[in-house]
């Protein structure tokens, strides 16, 4: 199976992610119920390897903290634009909280991490450029910004690829605090 640790975000923040999610062409937007922020990517892993990991993650203790989206970003180059995201005010307990995922998965045996954490929310991701519209995009919703949500759990999701797109499942959820 194929997993990755996230946090998933309360419905009416969803709901106004979701309203970003227009005006690009070549976009292939995330469905609202998708947007998630994610604390490690894992992979494919076998049974007994996503058992190790669901266990390191039972050991961790973090306390549950506020945490708000603000900005919008880019992935890629002038080349090929991967994908447009809403960015994450900066916050030392996310921080926290990632790399004790990170080490707990690290545990569990799995390869560390190589990229730098960059918390954000996909948006969407591209097959094509859309050109001067991302300029205009990007004016329009720099200024976005959330209420700060609960973090009060963070997830691990099975994500299988199907002909309509991801579909992500939880597994298992590890509450804070
Ligand atoms: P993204 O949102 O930046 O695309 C489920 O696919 C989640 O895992 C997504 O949030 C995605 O990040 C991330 N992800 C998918 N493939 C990845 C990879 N090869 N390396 C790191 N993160 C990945």
């Amino acid at each position: 199976m194929r997993l990755f640790v996230a946090l998933t975000l309360p419905d009416q923040l969803r709901s106004r992610l979701s309203g970003l999610c227009n005006g690009l062409p070549g976009a292939r937007w995330v469905a609202p119920e998708n947007l998630h922020l994610t604390l490690r990517f894992i992979g494919e892993v076998d049974g007994r390897d996503a058992e190790d990991i669901d266990a390191a993650l039972c050991g961790i203790h973090s306390p549950r903290f506020p945490l708000a989206l603000a900005g919008v970003g880019e992935f890629g180059d002038e080349r090929r634009l991967r994908s447009v995201w809403v960015g994450v005010e900066p916050s030392e307990m996310l921080e926290r909280l990632q790399a004790k995922v990170e080490q707990a998965v690290q545990r569990a045996g799995q390869p560390p991490e190589k990229r730098k954490f960059k918390p954000h929310v996909t948006l969407a991701r591209f097959k094509s450029h859309p050109g001067g519209r991302l300029e205009s995009y990007f004016a329009e919703r720099s200024l976005f910004r959330s209420e700060p949500f609960d973090v009060s759990e963070f997830t691990l999701y099975s994500s299988f690829l199907a002909h309509e797109g991801a579909i992500y499942s939880p597994e298992a959820a590890y509450p804070l605090g």
